[in-house]
């Protein structure tokens, strides 16, 4: 039996939740204040818990939390998080003063890579970080299935999160596993193009896609 906690409250959250629930899937959803959930959240009704009881009550986690911020969020739970299968859809950009994305928050690494560090004890694994939101949880919505990635070090994780895609709609031959945590280091670079698609098409939906 997997049990799978969401910690966030936002687009990106809702989103999954939705799709886990049209799946038949049971979660729960851990955010830092379970008094004070977002205003966007859009998800199915839910009872928020704090991220602590969420994390103890599950053995696969998404971390739908910003990328900045992540590893100094997370990186403390450490002995809450040991054994589990974390799933990372994170992403991560440094900003100008106006906020705008100036570079990845980690250049030559990923966000991937620090909570592995930060997390030895736990599978990370990579993936849904390449589409938008909308994608993650329908990924019928567009013209063809884009492709879905998967980074981390443990096969057996990224089997179990594999297996997880497949109840979320996505068609086994979109899933594309590129190896180790390290390559990790590819799908988070997609966030350099995101800003200049968002500013041509809006937020209409979108993905990465490997065409062959
Ligand atoms: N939006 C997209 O289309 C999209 C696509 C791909 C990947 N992503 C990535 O997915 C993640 C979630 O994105 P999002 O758009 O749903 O919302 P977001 O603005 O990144 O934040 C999501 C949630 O993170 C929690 N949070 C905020 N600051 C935090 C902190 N300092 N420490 C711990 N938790 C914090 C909040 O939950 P609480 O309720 O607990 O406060 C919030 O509801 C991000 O890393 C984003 O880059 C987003």
């Amino acid at each position: 039996m997997t049990n799978i906690a969401i910690l966030g409250s936002e687009r990106v959250a809702s989103a999954i939740a939705t799709r886990l629930k049209a799946s038949g899937k049971d979660f729960v959803v851990g955010i830092v204040d379970p008094e004070m959930p977002s205003d966007r959240w859009t998800g199915p009704d839910t009872k928020f818990m704090s991220t602590s009881k969420a994390i103890a009550a599950s053995d696969i986690i998404f971390n739908a939390t910003p990328g900045e911020t992540s590893v100094a969020f997370l990186g403390p739970l450490q002995p809450e998080l040991a054994g589990k299968v974390l799933v990372d859809v994170s992403n991560a950009m440094r900003r100008d003063e106006a906020g705008m994305p100036i570079g990845l928050f980690y250049p030559d690494s990923s966000i991937a890579e620090h909570l592995q560090a930060a997390l030895p004890d736990t599978a990370v694994v990579k993936t849904l970080n390449t589409m938008l939101f909308a994608v993650m949880a329908n990924p019928d919505c567009l013209s063809s299935m884009p492709t879905v990635f998967l980074s981390g070090n443990e096969a057996s994780a990224k089997e179990r999160v594999r297996a997880l895609l497949l109840t979320m709609g996505w068609q086994e031959e979109v899933i594309e596993d590129l190896g180790p945590i390290t390559s990790a280091r590819g799908p988070e670079a997609f966030m350099h193009f995101v800003p200049h698609i968002i500013a041509n098409h809006g937020f209409a939906p979108f993905a990465l896609s490997i065409a062959r």
